[in-house]
């Protein structure tokens, strides 16, 4: 597959999104990873030709950076705790719209933001559809955990029929480092026929901050097909 068509995907899915559900006066949360960078250019341009008095949320440092670079207004869960409207990528969409996320690392972040948005939407390439986790994303659902805990957490996940994996760090020896400090494993369970069990098996975990199954949160998903048309997948 092109890297040019899943661009295009990408973007038009993007697009369509913000022009569609991003209104002024929004307190937007602002997703991380590639597609999002689409959505913020969009929504800095339609900033630019009205001010739409927007205040924004990031999940991650990226999104942190692209929102100050875009010229976007900055702020915070503190003091807006009530997200009218959160835009982000995913990794893997089933046919319940639940999701694998994290594949940036930002997981925590995220699901924090998303969990205080009154709606929360998806944008992805035609690509990340599927109709089961794990059938598309192979390289297993992200599990940010405290790093003093990390071995007894791989032995528990090892239990539970997973095959965790450190994330390593690109170009520095060691494990990745999130955005909060902690490490990440990365877990292949196969084909995921229950998501919601295996989330519950693993969330009371001591040590496991969060998974990247992210349930019964987005309400619709925005996908970009390889010829530029959108298909809108709702719950
Ligand atoms: C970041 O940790 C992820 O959850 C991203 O939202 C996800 O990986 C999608 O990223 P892309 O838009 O780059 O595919």
């Amino acid at each position: 597959m092109s890297e040019k068509l899943i661009e295009l995907g990408k973007k038009a899915a993007a697009e369509k999104a913000v022009e569609e559900n991003v209104k002024p006066n929004m307190i937007l949360g602002i997703g991380s990873g590639s597609t999002v960078v689409y959505a913020v250019n969009k929504i800095a341009e339609m900033n630019k030709e009205k001010d739409l008095n927007l205040k924004c949320i990031p999940t991650s440092y990226q999104s942190y950076k692209l929102i100050i670079e875009n010229g976007l207004n900055l702020v915070s869960l503190d003091q807006f705790p009530v997200i009218d409207l959160d835009i982000d990528g995913a990794d893997e969409i089933d046919k319940n719209l639940n999701l694998i996320k994290g594949g940036g690392g930002c997981l925590v972040q995220e699901k924090i933001v998303a969990s205080n948005s009154k709606k929360f939407i998806i944008i992805a390439d035609f690509r990340k559809v599927s109709k089961n986790l794990g059938e598309n994303w192979k390289k297993g659902v992200p599990i940010e955990v405290i790093p003093m805990a990390h071995v007894p957490i791989t032995r528990k996940l090892q239990k539970l029929g997973g095959k965790p994996v450190l994330r390593m760090a690109q170009s520095k020896s060691g494990p990745l480092i999130t955005d909060n400090g902690n490490f990440i494993i990365d877990v292949d369970f196969g084909i995921i026929n229950n998501p919601s069990e295996l989330n519950d098996k693993i969330l009371p975990i001591p040590g496991v901050v969060d998974t990247g199954l992210f349930l019964n949160m987005a309400f619709k998903a925005y996908i970009g097909q390889e010829d530029g048309k959108i298909v809108i997948l709702k719950k």
